[in-house]
């Protein structure tokens, strides 16, 4: 297993890094997914438990990946691997980081479909479509898209394609900049769309469904998904904070930027609830109707209000920016890898890991579009899963990012060496602390808890 030691280069500033991890953290996870698990959940208690787990286990997860990939400045199996040699232990703790890869590889294997309707929307958006529609004629909009597969394969292909181009010609630095205006600009979006819908959807319902918990209505499965997403949102277990990490200049406060990056991400996810759920309830959609609640609700308002052809627009593009800044980080550690390993050149690496995605996303489009061979019937770690998007969700989200995340903690507090650690966080011996126990006690107790529970070992609840 040997491999050359590649110099990627570094970011240059801090900025730069926080701009890009950020592009990496918000991204369909927040404004797509984030609002339909929290329907399917129930509300209030999913978010509370979801907040204590971004707080309690993502960001001590966080600040360990980036601590990881300082550290070892390759790409994540690499670099774990420099550091367990540096710790005297097991070189096989480089699974840490390859699990990482592959999950990163499985999410955009699903990603960039969805990130393909999202480039879709902007044309619907902007043809029109939604003014003055119905909210059946809208919900048809959706299904007809889904229900079409040349279409769905034809805006992954670009999807894949655009990150295939941008990932091969190594663009960190073009990155910064398109998320320094794109984020900003999602943010001002959203508000607008949030202070439209406060005026002419039922904002008290939706500020007592997200703030007012409800434990009767959370299932175990539902923290399960609470604890996955907090991994999912802030890109963990993935490859992308360890890698994105490698390139952070040595001087740069590893905590702080994670605590800005975890503020920027949760509040984007609110804010997104906040713009979607009075549409929701004011328009007598399901809550719990899945993966097309952002895609029915928010055309709704954009077809009603003031503006909305151009304000709907200008959302699809945001959306699509934010998911491309987090495709980019997806396949950036595999292409890394491929650099390193295999000595490709990036465009070849970045063509090789595309055209690989490219067959794995059908698996998701077929999932969508109903195909018989698509279908799955079969319960897997406490979830009964229907087709291949389902499953992959589920396996990643749900599994591998908790257990990636786990082992990740684990082997930061107890297989590094600690002043390497502290040397490395570079913070003062009091937060420090508070961190370094977290990450050794709460973070893996509260994670196998969790898991024990949902495949029966210990049973609380239902
Ligand atoms: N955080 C991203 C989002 O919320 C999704 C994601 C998960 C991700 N893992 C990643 C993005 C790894 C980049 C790299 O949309």
């Amino acid at each position: 297993m040997s491999s050359v030691h590649v110099d990627h280069g570094q970011w240059s500033s801090r900025l730069a890094f926080i701009l890009a991890a950020t592009g990496s953290a918000v991204g369909l996870g927040n404004i797509w997914k984030f609002p339909y698990i929290m329907g399917e959940n129930g509300g209030g208690a999913f978010v509370l438990v979801y907040l204590l787990c971004i707080l309690g286990i993502g960001i001590p997860v966080m600040m360990a990946e980036v601590l990881i990939g300082r550290r070892g400045r390759q790409s994540p199996g690499n670099s774990v691997k420099a550091l367990a040699i540096e710790a005297g232990a097991n070189i096989n703790w480089s699974i840490v980081g390859w699990l990482g890869v592959i999950a990163g590889f499985l999410i955009l294997s699903f990603y960039s479909v969805i990130a393909g309707w999202a480039v879709s929307y902007i044309f619907e958006a902007g043809s029109g479509a939604f003014v003055d529609a119905s909210p059946a004629e809208i919900e048809s909009i959706f299904n007809n898209l889904l229900q079409d597969p040349i279409k769905l394969i034809i805006w992954t292909t670009f999807v894949l394609v655009l990150t295939g181009i941008i990932v091969g010609k190594g663009l960190k630095m073009g990155l910064e900049k398109a998320v320094s205006i794109a984020m900003p600009a999602m943010l001002v979006l959203l508000l607008i769309i949030a202070g439209y819908a406060a005026f002419n959807g039922d904002f008290t319902r939706t500020i007592d469904f997200m703030f007012t918990p409800d434990f009767s209505k959370l299932t175990y499965s539902g923290v399960l998904i609470a604890l996955g997403h907090a991994f999912f949102t802030l890109s963990l277990a993935s490859g992308a904070m360890m890698i994105y990490g490698a390139y952070l200049p040595q001087k740069t406060s590893i905590a702080q930027s994670v605590v800005a990056i975890a503020i920027a991400d949760t509040l984007i996810a609110l804010i997104a609830g906040l713009a979607i759920y009075p549409i929701v309830f004011g328009n007598g959609l399901e809550a719990s109707q899945g993966p097309g609640l952002v895609f029915v609700s928010l055309p709704i308002a954009f077809g009603q209000m003031w503006g909305g052809t151009v304000f709907g627009t200008l959302f699809f593009i945001m959306l699509g920016f934010a998911a491309f800044t987090s495709a980019i980080a997806m396949v950036e550690s595999a292409v890394a890898w491929l650099v390193e390993k295999m000595e490709y050149s990036r465009a070849k690496a970045a063509a090789f890991a595309v055209i690989t995605l490219w067959l794995f996303s059908m698996l998701t489009v077929f999932s969508f579009t109903g195909a018989e061979w698509a279908k799955l019937d079969f319960n897997f770690v406490g979830k009964h899963v229907t087709n291949y998007f389902d499953l992959i969700d589920h396996l990643t989200a749900d599994v591998l990012l908790p257990l990636g995340g786990l082992a990740t903690a684990i082997f930061v507090a107890w297989i590094m060496k600690k002043e390497a650690v502290f040397e490395e966080m570079n913070m003062s011996a009091k937060l420090f602390s508070v961190w370094f126990i977290t990450l050794k006690w709460f973070t893996p107790i509260a994670v196998l808890f969790v898991f024990l529970n949902l495949i029966g070992i210990v049973k609380i609840g239902q």
